[in-house]
């Protein structure tokens, strides 16, 4: 089978990397930068990553110097690109200043990397670093106002360097050049797709699994049941048990869809183990996000321990199933270089030490997102199970945000100078949230705008203006109803989960629900979360809707929603007892995760 090696250093864009060249229909595998470099042997060529480094510091991660000698077509990409530059004889300077965002490339040599494509390209630019001088016989094949050696390249080795991101939306045409490396510099036929994979992934699991059974705990999203269809193909169904657990954080009526669903798919029995009461006992009180994270993590685990130990399972060797995606090991810290930036519930440390007795099956954990589905239909399931939003393990708990003390919003006035060139009016709530800037963790504030109506071609660039200039907000929301806010009146109130807030939450998700499906929304947003935040004038909720479009879940924009329509809900949502604003999030990923936790 064809394949590509994306050598990583530590960039999430890493892996924006590796699904463009699989979907460009090239089978692509991350491994760390610094892999020996027989392991790539059977690679038709290498990509090395950006990542936060510079060549220039003592510990910057480094490729195996053999991977130069191999004769292998070697692409470089931002700091991959400043390392082939440094490993082949050119040289790196530091940046006086960062380099960071749109800028007009000029191709100089048509051929190669650019073969067939414009002389001028929108691309995507964020370094400090650059390259002043080429490597031996290596020519510029393209640069910007601010960057001579934009692109270089050595066509005859098929070893090119991009100082831009060509794997990002940004870079409209960067696929484009993608597949000219993959076709013109590899060699590659591009027929991979991942249907081709369902053998050989039903003979892994049976090597895998062995004897033993395999207990999966289904969540009843798409990539647990993809999973589980593939090992009761591989295993039969009597070898694979499905349990169901009920964490009272799902969706209002959701438990019992996923029992009808999965009775009409005729895959074996669902057990379904109603957990809702240890999971709400442990999470009183706790505010802090990861906290909550870890804690229901740990709560799964000990439901799955407990159910281990009272049957059969104890006696026989067993394995645990596992619907684990690839994006899911790599943003709760999965590489080498990276950095934690939520704890996933299925990568807590009791199932970290599974995964190293080798007790954990996992077989999508390669996969992304619109891979699985495509498996999925390849297996026969109904698109309605497959088109189903993505919804996160600790579901509503992790959009029930808490606080652990009062406060009132804060004036910022530099922000709010910003957003009244844009004709809002703004203001900074100490609400925290995550986010994700370059390539770690944030957990900063919320800016909230108001006083004008929602229109996205003032909002959207403001947002993108406040998070890329100011570093202790990280989200922007807009007011739906009301429009105008008059902060002093309004309060963050102390406040943790409770079974009170997440009905409150059902109903009012069940509402958003509703209008997407009936409004013929559902299937144009990726995901559409609501969240609740302990923020109000009269002691109640305010709503916030979290509609995006996305590919995987890596990257995600603001949906743009007809405005009529989200005013109309709004005003509707407001009728519910208690719930005192609905505000629309304005922030794109990054500099914000989808969900709030
Ligand atoms: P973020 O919030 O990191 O989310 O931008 C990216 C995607 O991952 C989902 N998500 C999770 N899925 N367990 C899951 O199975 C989790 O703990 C979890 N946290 C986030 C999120 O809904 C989005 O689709």
């Amino acid at each position: 089978m064809e394949k590509i090696a994306v050598l990583d250093s530590g960039g999430q864009y890493c892996h924006l990397i590796a699904r463009k060249v699989r979907e460009l229909g090239v089978y692509a595998e991350i491994f760390p930068v610094g892999v020996n470099a027989d392991e790539t042997r059977g690679h038709q060529g290498i990509i090395l990553s950006g990542g936060p480094s510079s060549v220039f510091d003592a510990a910057s991660p480094q490729p195996d110097p053999r991977l130069f000698e191999t004769g292998k077509p070697i692409l470089g990409i931002c700091y991959g690109h400043q390392l082939l530059a440094k490993h082949l004889g050119g040289k790196v300077e530091r940046g006086q200043t960062h380099e960071f965002g749109s800028a007009t490339l000029r191709v100089r040599d048509e051929g190669g990397l650019f073969d067939g494509l414009a002389r001028e390209h929108r691309v995507w630019m964020s370094h400090g670093d650059h390259v002043v001088r080429l490597p031996e016989n290596f020519e510029i094949l393209a640069s910007t106002d601010e960057c001579s050696v934009a692109a270089m390249g050595q066509a005859e080795r098929g070893v090119y360097g991009l100082q831009f991101h060509p794997e990002v939306i940004h870079t409209p045409d960067g696929p484009a050049m993608l597949r000219n490396f993959l076709r013109n510099a590899c060699g590659c036929a591009m027929s991979w797709r991942p249907k081709d994979r369902v053998d050989i992934l039903v003979q892994q699991i049976r090597e895998q699994a062995g004897a033993r059974r395999v207990l999966f705990f289904l969540s009843g999203g798409v990539d647990s049941t993809v999973a589980y269809a593939l090992t009761v193909r591989a295993l039969g169904s009597p070898k694979v048990e499905a349990v169901y657990v009920d964490t009272g954080f799902m969706r209002d009526r959701e438990t019992l869809e996923i029992e009808e669903a999965f009775s009409a798919l005729d895959l074996g029995r669902l057990r379904v183990v109603d957990a809702s009461g240890l999971f709400m006992g442990r999470l009183r009180g706790i505010a802090d996000p990861e906290r909550k994270r870890v804690v229901i993590g740990q709560a799964f685990v000990d439901v799955q321990d407990e159910i281990l130990a009272n049957d059969e399972y104890r006696d026989q060797g067993w394995v645990l199933g596992q619907g684990t995606i690839y994006p899911d090991t790599i943003e709760s810290g999965g590489t080498d270089s990276s950095d934690v930036i939520k704890t996933h519930h299925n990568r807590v440390k009791r199932i970290q030490d599974l995964l190293e007795e080798g007790r954990v099956l996992e077989p999508l954990s390669e996969f992304y997102k619109d891979e699985v589905r495509e498996l999925g239909r390849s297996l026969g399931l109904p698109s309605k199970l497959l088109e189903r939003h993505p919804f996160p393990g600790p579901g509503l708990a992790i959009r029930c945000l808490c606080s652990s003390s009062a406060a009132g919003p804060a004036a910022d006035e530099r922000i709010a100078a910003l957003a009244e060139q844009y004709g809002y009016s703004a203001f900074l709530l100490p609400l925290r949230s995550v986010g994700v800037q370059g390539d770690s963790r944030s957990y900063a504030q919320l800016t909230v705008l108001h006083g004008a109506e929602l229109d996205y071609r003032r909002a959207l660039p403001l947002s993108t203006a406040i998070t890329n200039e100011f570093r202790h907000t990280n989200r922007v929301v807009a007011t739906l109803a009301p429009r105008r806010i008059e902060p002093s009146e309004w309060r963050i109130r102390p406040a943790t989960l409770t079974p009170e807030r997440v009905r409150l939450l059902q109903r009012v998700d069940r509402a958003v629900t509703d209008y997407l499906r009936s409004d013929g929304l559902y299937d144009r947003v990726w995901q559409s979360p609501v969240v609740l935040l302990p923020w109000s004038r009269d002691g109640g909720e305010s709503v916030v809707l979290r509609p995006i479009t996305s590919v995987d879940g890596m990257t995600a924009a603001v949906a743009e929603l007809p405005r009529d329509g989200l005013l109309a809900l709004a005003s509707r949502l407001c009728e519910i007892n208690g719930v005192d604003s609905v505000l629309y999030d304005v922030s794109n990923k990054p500099p914000s995760t989808i969900e709030w936790e």
